[in-house]
């Protein structure tokens, strides 16, 4: 089954929040092609149960592979959080073992001990993304002595689909979860934001925080990242096509993605629906 043709990067998310982590890893890497597979139709996953989770993001790798991808990135912490090490270890040998599926956890958590002074570290992430405790158990396997403290913020995503992201409604959620965190850890100076969508929540954010707080965006990390990857491993650099594309694909109607897309995403989005 391992096939020759390069294929584009494959980004995906469970719906518009993974656009801010493409924005950020086409900055990075702009000459390679991509494509976006938003499963908006079925999306929040931040909700959902780790079966579905898993589901729903294996439906959607296998979908990306037989659209000729040879690398996907889960631009999504829930899909990272619940479904990736699933899918790296018990799907992959048998669909292609030359494929990669890569996630935004992992990065993240590589740079926590350098970043933080106290030792002490927050993470903000859907109440899936919470459950799981991903982000402790990663953190801690690479630094024990890390103390990382945890807050579900499940209001966040629907404030920044609904395009509510700039207005005082938002302000009130924001400082609710800033203060739980804060409270329940004094010693945080280091806040990872493990969502797609809280980067557009970002200024409100730094609002609620003291200036020593460091605040932790993905995008830019996961776009490093995915660089120094393709770096050293030019045997799948050479099966990612180099073009400068673009191309969008959602599991609702384009007329709906391409409205609210254009919140997360700037440039032309040239969108297709797509069944999975
Ligand atoms: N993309 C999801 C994440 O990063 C947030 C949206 C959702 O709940 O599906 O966790």
């Amino acid at each position: 089954m391992a096939e020759k043709k390069a294929g584009s990067i494959a980004v995906f998310d469970s719906g518009y929040g993974g656009l801010t982590v493409l924005n950020k890893i086409i900055q990075h890497l702009p000459d390679y092609d991509y494509i976006y597979l938003g499963d908006n139709a079925r999306t929040p996953y931040g909700t959902r149960s780790f079966e579905v989770v898993y589901e729903y993001t294996l439906e959607a790798v296998k979908k990306l592979f037989d659209m000729g991808a040879h690398l996907v990135i889960l631009a999504c912490n829930t899909a990272s959080a619940k479904a990736l090490r699933n899918i790296q270890q018990k799907d992959l040998p048998g669909i292609d073992p030359d494929r990669r599926v890569l996630g935004v956890i992992r990065p993240s958590v590589e740079l926590m001990d350098q970043l933080s002074i106290t030792k002490h570290v927050g993470v903000l992430g859907t109440s899936g993304t919470i459950q799981s405790e991903s982000y402790p158990i990663e953190i801690n396997k690479l630094f024990p002595h890390i103390q990382v403290t945890q807050e579900a913020c499940p209001m966040w995503v629907p404030l920044v689909e609904n395009n509510e992201f700039n207005n005082g409604g938002a302000d009130y959620f924001v400082k609710q979860h800033i203060s739980n965190l804060l409270n329940n850890d004094p010693a945080i100076d280091t806040i990872v934001l493990g969502c797609t969508h809280y980067p557009l929540l970002l200024n409100k954010i730094k609002e609620q925080l003291p200036t020593h707080v460091n605040v932790v965006e993905q995008g830019d990390i996961v776009g490093e990242s995915l660089k120094d990857y393709l770096s050293r491993h030019p045997e799948m650099d050479e099966k990612c096509a180099k073009g400068g594309n673009v191309k969008f694909y959602t599991t609702e109607q384009v007329s709906r993605f391409k409205q609210t897309a254009g919140i997360f995403f700037e440039g032309e989005l040239n969108v297709e629906h797509v069944v999975l």
